[in-house]
């Protein structure tokens, strides 16, 4: 495994599908080369970036509701065109042919004979013991970096986040730490709007704007809004707005001390216009570590009708209407109500789910240069989306790059629909599970779902357990279709993933880790050995292909506190962000 989980939309594309930073300084081209095609003014910036940020960022591709699955062919061709690009040919959809069609049947067997009462959900618990030695407290650090009144205030700190919505998080509570770091306020950030995806949620329309300010008080100024006399400012003509192309990416906290603070004196005000994956996650002072986690596990909480609609959401899957786990009250507050015992009287259990983040939209699909086995008409289509979105790594790749059977055997293509169902299935999910399916932006829509449905058919998603008036208030809104996405996969049962690398995946598999009390499993392919499994497929029988599966998915179960350089949205066990219980013995070893 490479580093994992420290970057969003394009950065964490390109940790994944390419080789060497050589390929990150080709992504940052297109980026730059997108930009001054347009001459980088605000608009061409936002548009460029956004074009590729956009494109690349999982939530905000894999939350556009109008998009579905069910005729996900059709509906390309109108985000193509959307794009600015001409939409290549598109026929009707094609009955899809399997790439492991002995596989499928074998799973297809087993899967309707799983014995009900051998719960896969039992099976595939966290390991209690290690996981629920590290209790959630980021909560009760207080003051982490100084005394709030005790600072000579150096300015004020702007900040519109980039991405969907998973990154727009992280690049907040990355600006809340830079703020403090260099005694600064900041304002409450702004969300940039995307031409692309026209969601014009801000801050406020997604999260609690007073918990926030609330929640951070005793750790820095946050501000509503810029002071008047800054407000008439020409940030960009005096040098304060800082744009994702003048920083580096996982910048060190040095960087902003000796580059912004000095702006800072200057203007009184710097504006960070993007500020995706910016601030590094070591090294990086404790105190600052720690008001990052802080931050993301306590200080952001969706606003109430997200919650209300979250709620609704999960009490329908669970066919359950009351709290269940930490995680519900963390995520829902009260519209998650305690069982009273006065009540108590059904014995009536919540139905258990698996949340699954499948990540498998044509960005992805398109920018990783694999062969899905769709044929002549497949590999066009991904061509000439790649001339459009990402124009010039086609030819890159083929003068230098892997052959796409190179790039399977490395573990660098997506999983696809077919093969995540091939791996609940050999990890003991049944014919009837439920499966709450996050996005539904799939390439090639439905024949692509196909096996997945034939081995799962039990799949649910939003837009099949929330009515159209119920969606309504959503539906134009990406970023608030993910946080129902969000929930739904933080509450479930179990969480399983396809691809370690997505933004949405990655915050969730952490916001798990540290709200749910050691009970909130993850799985987490590790795709380079999956690669190899499958690539046996002709030959395996089931027996064999379930166990490797099963030895794989358990290795990335271990508990083990955060290593260096990894994200700590992603790893919280560490004691910058979670405090430990002396355990008997040190589950690092384990
Ligand atoms: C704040 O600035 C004043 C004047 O420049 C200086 O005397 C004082 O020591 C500073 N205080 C802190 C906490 O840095
Ligand atoms: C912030 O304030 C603290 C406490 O007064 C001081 O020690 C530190 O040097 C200040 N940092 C900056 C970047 O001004
Ligand atoms: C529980 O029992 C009480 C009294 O018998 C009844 O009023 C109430 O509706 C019951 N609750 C549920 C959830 O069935
Ligand atoms: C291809 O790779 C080789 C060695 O890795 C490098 O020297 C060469 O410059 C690359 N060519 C292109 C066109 O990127
Ligand atoms: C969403 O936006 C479209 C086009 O802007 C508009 O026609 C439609 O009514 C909107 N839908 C909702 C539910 O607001
Ligand atoms: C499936 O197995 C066949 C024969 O065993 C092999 O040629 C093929 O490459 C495998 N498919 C994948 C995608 O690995």
């Amino acid at each position: 495994m490479t580093k994992e989980g420290t970057s969003f939309g394009m950065s964490s594309l390109t940790r994944k599908t390419s080789h060497s930073s050589k390929s990150s300084k080709a992504l940052a081209c297109y980026k730059r080369r997108a930009c001054e095609c347009k001459q980088l003014r605000v608009m061409g910036f936002v548009f460029g970036l956004m074009g590729s940020y956009f494109l690349l960022d999982s939530v905000m591709l894999s939350a556009v509701h109008r998009i579905s699955f069910r005729n996900g062919y059709r509906n390309r061709a109108v985000e193509l065109q959307k794009n600015g690009g001409s939409a290549p040919e598109l026929d009707v959809e094609m009955p899809h042919k399997y790439m492991y069609e002995h596989l499928v049947n074998l799973a297809s067997a087993t899967v309707a004979k799983n014995d009900p009462g051998q719960s896969p959900f039992a099976k595939w618990k966290e390991p209690y013991k290690q996981a629920s030695l590290w209790k959630p407290c980021a909560d009760k650090f207080r003051n982490v970096v100084h005394r709030v009144r005790n600072i000579n205030h150096t300015g004020f700190i702007l900040v519109t986040a980039n991405g969907g919505l998973n990154q727009q998080r992280v690049a907040v509570c990355n600006a809340v730490t830079i703020a403090a770091m260099l005694n600064a306020s900041l304002v409450l950030p702004k969300f940039l709007y995307s031409s692309v995806w026209k969601d014009e949620s801000q801050f406020g329309d997604i999260y609690q704007e007073d918990y926030f300010l609330n929640f951070l008080k005793d750790d820095l100024t946050i501000v509503k809004e810029l002071p008047l006399h800054l407000q008439s400012l020409d940030l960009k003509a005096i040098g304060s707005q800082v744009t994702d192309l003048d920083i580096m990416k996982e910048s060190k906290p040095n960087y902003f001390t000796k580059v912004i603070l000095p702006l800072l004196l200057r203007n009184g005000v710097v504006h960070f216009l993007g500020f995706g994956n910016r601030l590094a996650f070591d090294p990086i002072p404790t105190n600052l570590q720690k008001l990052r986690c802080k931050c993301n596990f306590h200080a952001l909480k969706f606003v109430p009708r997200i919650q209300e609609v979250g709620a609704l959401l999960v009490k329908r899957i669970r066919k359950y209407e009351y709290m269940v786990s930490e995680l519900d009250h963390q995520l829902l507050g009260t519209y998650m109500p305690l069982k009273l015992l006065t009540e108590d009287n059904t014995s009536r259990k919540p139905l258990k789910y698996l949340g699954l983040h499948m990540r498998f939209e044509m960005d992805m699909v398109a920018y990783s240069m694999c062969d899905f086995g769709g044929g002549e008409k497949e590999r066009r289509e991904l061509e000439a989306y790649r001339e459009i979105h990402f124009p010039g790594l086609g030819l890159r790749m083929k003068e230098n790059g892997s052959s796409p059977a190179e790039l399977r055997k490395l573990g660098r293509c997506p999983l696809t629909p077919e093969e995540a169902a091939l791996m609940l299935s050999a990890l003991g999910f049944q014919y009837r599970t439920y499966i709450y399916l996050a996005g539904s932006n799939i390439y090639g829509g439905q024949s692509r779902m196909l096996p997945f449905k034939r081995l799962f058919p039990n799949l649910i998603s939003k837009e099949e357990l929330l009515t159209p008036s119920e969606l309504d208030p959503f539906r134009n809104f990406s970023s608030r279709l993910a946080a129902l996405d969000f929930i739904a996969c933080a509450m479930a049962d179990v969480f399983a993933m396809t691809d370690s690398g997505s933004q949405l995946s990655s915050l969730v598999t952490g916001f798990r880790a540290y709200h749910g009390r050691g009970r909130a499993p993850t799985l987490r392919p590790n795709k380079k050995r999956f690669a190899k499994i499958l690539s046996e497929n002709g030959s395996l029988d089931w027996g064999e292909f379930e166990d490797r599966t099963k030895k794989m998915i358990a290795e990335n179960q271990m508990v083990r506190a955060r290593r260096r350089g990894r994200s700590i949205y992603r790893q919280p066990r560490s004691p910058e962000c979670m405090c430990k219980i002396p355990g008997r013995r040190s589950e690092e070893h384990l």
